[in-house]
Order: structure tokens, then C-alpha cells, then sequence
């Protein structure tokens, strides 16, 4: 067990104290771990991203206690820190935000090898980026390196986004809406690429999305998020098959047919990528 939240809640307030409470999360638990892809889904405004920035550690916990490996995230010594900062990776949805458009593909992941010391010298760096691309199917990746953002695709920005991640050799990677706004087939691909790193390198996924038919095709285990509480959790299997909370069985049956992400052509590494 690497990442774990327990009984973690986040509370809001408006107009300082005394002002409106948001009970985003409440008492929410959840394990990660590597090789294994966890998935959160709810609706709009139940508090995903506000559990994934907790697991982030980039909001601290109103109530509740983030581990690594047992370690609470507030009492980190600096290495430790530094060590998780690594070791969980976030991919968000590609907002303008998510990639600087004035830095080139290799520049971008360059400059986070060179703050996590993940390789020293020129040569290391160049390497590592090129692996980085391969793994998330950039093939060549020597063609990708010097474009810019806005010279790549969607889906190819989300991969440069997950190639910047890989190059840390992370553990967990958080994964926000990562593919929702993409097509159908460009989605399925990096989908593929995302299953392919959990087989390769045995990374593990906490995946937020309010698409089911994507978390019925790649999810191992499922929470289900209701205004701010985990209602339902389990098996992704037992999950879809029989819903125990109301709520679960409403989200399924609004749920879509798969026909759109299975008839998509698969994208493994080494294919092209669009
Ligand atoms: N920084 C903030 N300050 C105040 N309220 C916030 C803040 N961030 C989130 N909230 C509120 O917390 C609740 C949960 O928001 P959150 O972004 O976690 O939902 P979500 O499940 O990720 O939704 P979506 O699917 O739309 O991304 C919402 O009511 C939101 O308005
Ligand atoms: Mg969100």
C-alpha cells in the first residue's frame, strides 16, 4: 500500500470565518497502489479534484490524515517530501495551464528531471525525455522534442503531459479528467497508453472522471462520490454489476453504450499518435 487517505474532509468557507461552509469532502477514505487503477466518479461538484488535490497534498485535509507509506503527509521531513513529490505524480486535464506554450516539449520535461534530480547532466536529461516519449507512444520521440504546445494535438499534449510525469519514475499518478475532453478514438489511445505504463512500469492510478464507460473499460476499484461522501466502494466489477447505493444505480443507467471507446482503434506505443 503506497498512498492512502483516511477520514480526510475538506470544509470551505466563503467570506472568511463565521462565512458559508462547503462541505466539499467528507470523511473520505481511499487506498492507491502501485500496479493498480483506482477510479473516482460522481458528478459535478461531489468532490473529486477537491480528494485528489487533498492526495496531492496541495489543500491540507480540514479534518483527516494523508499517508505515503505510512508517513503523514504533515510531518514530512524535507527528503521525505521530496520523495513524495516525485513519487505521486498529477496529469490534469490539458488546460493552457498544463503545458507553458513558450517551452518546447523538451524543455518542459527537461526542467522537471533537472528540480527532481531525476538525471544530472545534458545527455542523462535528453535520454530520459526520450524515453519518456517512447513509453507514451511519441514515436519518434526525437520528432517531438523541440515543438511547442500548441504544434501537437490534443491528444498528443496529454501524452507529452504523461511523458512529463513518467520521466519521474512515479509511483501513483493522479489522474483529474485527464482524457475527458478528448475524441472517442484519440481517448481510447491514451487510455492504452495509461494501461500500458501500469503493465511496464507498474504504475498505479487514482482516476477521476465523471466518464463511466471509461472507467468500466480501465478501473480495477471504484468510488463513487455523492456530494462529497464516498456512498459506494468496491470492485470495479462488483460496482457495475450490482450498485448498492441509489445514487450508483442512477449514474449506470444514465451511462452511455461502450460502442464509441471499443470500436476505437487501439494506439500502443510504438503506433502513431494523434
Ligand atoms: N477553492 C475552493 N473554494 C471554495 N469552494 C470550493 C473550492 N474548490 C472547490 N470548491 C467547492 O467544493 C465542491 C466540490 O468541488 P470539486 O471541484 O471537488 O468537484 P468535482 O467533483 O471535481 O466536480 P467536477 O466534476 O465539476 O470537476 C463544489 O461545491 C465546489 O464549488
Ligand atoms: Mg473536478
Amino acid at each position: 500500500m503506497i498512498l492512502e487517505a483516511k477520514n480526510v474532509s475538506k470544509t470551505f468557507r466563503s467570506g472568511g470565518r463565521g462565512g458559508l461552509a462547503v462541505h466539499a469532502v467528507k470523511s473520505a477514505n481511499l487506498t492507491a497502489a502501485r500496479g493498480e487503477f483506482v477510479a473516482i466518479v460522481g458528478e459535478s461538484g461531489s468532490g473529486k479534484s477537491t480528494l485528489a488535490r487533498m492526495l496531492l497534498d496541495l489543500h491540507p485535509a480540514s479534518e483527516g490524515t494523508i499517508f505515503l507509506r505510512g508517513v503523514d503527509v504533515k510531518s514530512m521531513s524535507k527528503n521525505q517530501r521530496r520523495d513524495f513529490r516525485r513519487t505521486v505524480q498529477a496529469v490534469l486535464q490539458d488546460p493552457a495551464g498544463s503545458l507553458n506554450p513558450r517551452k518546447s516539449v523538451s524543455q518542459s520535461i527537461g526542467e522537471v528531471i533537472r528540480l527532481h534530480k531525476a538525471a544530472n547532466t545534458k545527455r542523462d536529461i535528453r535520454q530520459k525525455t526520450l524515453t519518456a516519449l517512447e513509453l507514451v507512444g511519441l514515436d519518434p520521440a526525437s520528432h517531438y522534442l523541440d515543438r511547442f504546445p500548441h504544434e501537437l494535438s490534443g491528444g498528443q499534449r496529454q501524452r507529452v503531459l504523461i511523458a512529463r510525469a513518467v520521466a519521474l519514475n512515479p509511483q501513483i499518478i493522479i489522474a483529474d479528467e485527464a482524457v475527458s475532453a478528448l475524441d472517442a478514438s484519440v481517448k481510447a489511445g491514451v487510455l492504452r497508453v495509461m494501461a500500458d505504463l501500469q503493465e511496464r512500469l507498474n504504475v498505479g492510478y487514482v482516476f477521476i472522471t465523471h466518464d463511466l464507460p471509461v472507467v468500466k473499460k480501465v478501473a480495477d476499484y471504484v468510488h463513487v462520490m455523492y456530494r462529497g461522501e464516498i456512498v459506494e466502494h468496491g470492485p470495479a466489477q462488483e460496482i457495475f454489476q450490482s450498485p448498492q447505493h441509489e445514487y450508483t444505480a442512477t449514474l449506470l443507467d444514465a451511462t452511455p453504450s461502450l460502442d464509441a471507446l471499443d470500436g476505437a482503434a487501439p494506439t500502443a506505443p510504438g503506433a502513431s499518435a494523434t
